[in-house]
């Protein structure tokens, strides 16, 4: 395992800016049942009757939702919100979140958050949309990792204070404004969005280990090009890739017009056979599976058009689809409406429950749709990843977060490694 700096790769130091408050829980839920030091409980009866319910210029798709009796500072000073008692477990006894990087106004911490075990480090993307970035039409966003044991002893530091490297991985062939990524095996699977007429929107197969070699293994539908490819995920079940296909390129001015619907395919990467398995949607994007296979989840983040603006009666909505033993979609589901942006990046636990990155953080639901609790950010987070069990990475834009919790990620990495 070799972490850092190396020939190939650029290491970027960002000091963090740790808000003392907090961080570092070491209380526990104890007998008396008392709450982790750094989560609170929020009752959803506590709002279901407000004395003062605001206006719709005051509040909604736009602004977050403060329950009675809290402000930006109480959230974030207790940052893991208890909406139902299950979440004690999910969260465990002394869960943490801690900055431990900081792009400034660049937001290198988007999506693609896949955990790669072997060097046990975390990948992840540039946002290829955002005018910060410069990136999209003029240039490609980037894919960089940090170790995950330095992030650790960053989140252990008592006082606080330390960074964390962010090393650039310069695959052979270049991942052309990568978006979603999951491990595949061995090796990871990205999704690229392409660049203007004539870089086509594309799956990229990756080696994780210098020299990061890949290869193309999709580009086209037909002859036709993709709108510009979101999320992919790997069926545990069939092994297959399923991506998610949309116009954001276009809608942030980097892909042309689309001539394909948005809509989800399904991949046979060992036969080439490619089809569309739902659509229907106003703007797909996150993907991922339960653990046993039998639910696909799927974001439509239909109500954010990019650079064309809101649109608060569209989806901020998470489906649920069955996924029949060949592989095909069905009963398509309402699984969430999510009360603060929209959801994008999706996965789920060991046991089940679903995360997904939206407005205010990360939310949390068990299988039947219940919300949880929230990872509380007061920013927005597109993607986040497990490592396994107790840790998990958060995106959020200009900003890198490592979590310690009870939760366990489902296994996507070891149980797609065969054929
Ligand atoms: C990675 O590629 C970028 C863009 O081509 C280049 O500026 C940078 O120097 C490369 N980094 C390394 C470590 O090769
Ligand atoms: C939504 O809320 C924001 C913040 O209060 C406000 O600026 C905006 O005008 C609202 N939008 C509508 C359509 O009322
Ligand atoms: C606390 O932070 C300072 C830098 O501000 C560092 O020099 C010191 O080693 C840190 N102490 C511990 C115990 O980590
Ligand atoms: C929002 O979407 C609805 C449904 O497509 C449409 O009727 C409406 O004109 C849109 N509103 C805006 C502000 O774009």
């Amino acid at each position: 395992m070799v972490y850092g700096l190396t020939v190939l790769t650029l290491g970027l130091a960002f000091y963090i800016h740790l808000a003392k408050a907090e961080l570092f829980g070491t209380t526990k839920r104890n007998n008396n049942g008392n709450t982790p030091r750094y989560a609170q409980v929020i009752r959803p009866s506590s709002f279901a009757v407000l004395d003062n319910v605001p206006s719709p210029t005051q509040h909604n798709f736009t602004t977050l939702f403060y329950p009675p009796g809290t402000d930006a500072q109480s959230l974030k000073a207790k940052p893991f919100l208890i909406y139902d008692d299950s979440f004690y477990d999910i969260i465990g006894s002394d869960p943490t979140l801690t900055l431990i990087a900081d792009g400034g106004t660049d937001p290198l911490f988007h999506e693609a958050t896949v955990w790669y075990p072997p060097s046990d480090e975390m990948f992840f993307v540039q946002n290829a949309g955002a005018p910060a970035a410069g990136t999209g039409l003029q240039k490609s966003a980037i894919i960089q990792k940090i170790s995950l044991s330095q992030a650790a002893n960053i989140a252990s530091n008592g006082n606080g204070t330390g960074f964390v490297h962010v090393t650039t991985v310069n695959s052979s062939v270049q991942v052309v404004n990568p978006n979603g990524a999951t491990n595949f095996r061995g090796k990871i699977v990205f999704t690229g969005e392409g660049q203007g007429d004539n870089v086509p929107p594309a799956l990229y197969l990756v080696d994780p280990n210098e020299p990061y070699k890949a290869s193309v293994i999709l580009n086209n539908y037909y002859g036709r090009q993709f709108n510009s490819l979101n999320d992919v995920a790997v069926n545990p079940r069939n092994k297959q890739l399923y991506f998610t296909d949309v116009t954001y390129g276009y809608l942030q001015d980097f892909r042309p017009a689309p001539v394909l619907p948005n809509q989800v395919y399904k991949f046979n990467v060992d036969t080439g056979a490619l089809g569309v398995v739902a659509d229907g949607f106003n703007l797909p994007n996150g993907i991922t599976f339960s653990p046993d296979g039998k639910y696909a989840y799927i974001a439509d983040t239909g109500a954010n058009a990019g650079f064309w603006g809101f649109n608060y009666t569209k989806p901020a909505t998470l489906y649920r689809y069955d996924v029949n033993d060949d592989g095909t979609l069905d009963n398509r589901m309402t699984f969430a409406f999510i009360d603060s942006g929209v959801p994008d990046g999706v996965h789920c636990d060991n046991k089940g429950n679903v995360y997904a990155g939206v407005g205010d953080g990360i939310h949390v639901w068990n299988p039947s749709g219940l919300l949880l609790g929230k990872v509380w950010l007061g920013e927005t987070s597109a993607n986040f990843q497990f490592a396994g069990k107790g840790r998990m990475v958060i995106c959020a834009e200009t900003k890198l977060y490592y979590v310690t919790l009870g939760a366990e990620g489902a296994d996507i990495t070891n149980s797609n490694y065969s054929g």
